[in-house]
């Protein structure tokens, strides 16, 4: 069962809204973190003696689980990436010094590789481990993601990704404007990004999730799953919109998300029920993405 959480805003999109990019628990832990065991957990069963010396976690949010990473698997030096300054504060408050040797940095990895903060390209070619938990689905330019990625990535090292994956909404009148593909699709779609920068794939497994929720939870919830959809709104042709047409579609999104995500517990396969009080199903569709960069 989930608690509490708390929304941080943080990010735009380019039409200017916010978006809610992150989210924590009240008492610190971060809702991505709640399965957190799950990739570290891989690693570690798939290398349980290997030592990673210089290990980036991409998208750490409040810095829980890189923390655990940091316990869990034998490293020197972490380096943890966000492009939310106001995680990265949180996550620097709540690391003590000197047990971790983790550095955390305000950085979109999405950006060209010359615009990069010279403290992670001075990491080129030398990074062991790239891990992300839950990150890569914000991110609407992967081909650029992918890219620094590679540079980062020393021959022989590795990345495990566990992404989220983002349902295709029903969406009647405006789906025009809301660019979508199928789960299916964008696990492909990351795949060919990987090996077409030299990143070869050698597991991919594609997840079902269900989740029960209270609907105080999914006050809190529901607006990060909209912000995820709103962010692949097309912009050119939707700022050419007056403010009512720009409502109505984000309204549609609204309705599509409670449709595609959330399901009446006994009920599985009705609409979400505002204010029935009744308890949720949230359901979603993961992948997780493994593999390294060859030795050439
Ligand atoms: C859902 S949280 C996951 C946090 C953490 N990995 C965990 O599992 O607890 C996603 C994080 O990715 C960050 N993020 C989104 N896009 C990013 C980008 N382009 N570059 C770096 N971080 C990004 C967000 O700010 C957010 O903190």
């Amino acid at each position: 069962m989930c608690r509490r959480l708390v929304c941080r805003p943080s990010i735009r999109n380019p039409m200017g809204q916010v978006i809610l990019s992150n989210s924590y628990m009240a008492d610190g832990k971060a809702l991505c973190s709640l399965k957190r065991g799950n990739l570290i957990q891989t690693i570690l069963s798939d290398y349980p003696a290997r030592k990673f010396p210089i290990i980036l976690d991409i998208g750490c949010g409040s810095g829980n689980l890189t923390r655990f990473l940091a316990n869990s698997i034998p490293n020197e030096e972490i380096i943890a990436i966000d492009n939310d300054p106001d995680m990265v504060s949180f996550s620097v408050k709540n690391t003590t010094p000197g047990n971790f040797k983790i550095k955390f940095l305000c950085q979109d990895i999405s950006i060209p590789w010359a615009q990069l903060d010279p403290e992670l390209t001075r990491l080129a070619g030398q990074v062991d481990l790239i891990f992300s938990n839950y990150v890569l689905h914000w991110v609407i330019d992967i081909r650029t993601a992918c890219q620094n990625l590679s540079r980062l990535l020393k021959q022989g090292g590795l990345f495990y990704f566990n992404i989220f994956g983002v349902k295709p909404l029903s969406i009647p009148n405006f789906g025009k404007y809301l660019k979508q593909e199928s789960v299916e699709d964008q696990l492909a779609g990351i795949m060919a990004t990987l090996k077409l920068n030299g990143l070869q794939v050698t597991r991919q497994n594609m997840y079902s999730y269900e989740w029960h929720y209270t609907e105080k939870d999914f006050e809190v919830l529901m607006p990060l799953m909209y912000a995820m959809h709103n962010v692949r709104i097309d912009s050119t042709s939707f700022t050419k919109l007056d403010a009512l047409e720009r409502d109505k579609i984000r309204q549609e999104i609204r309705i599509g998300c409670n449709e595609a995500y959330l399901f009446q517990v006994g009920n599985k396969g009705k609409i979400y029920p505002v204010g029935s009080g009744d308890p949720l199903l949230y359901c979603y569709d993961g992948f997780v993405i493994q593999g390294g960069k060859l030795v050439k």
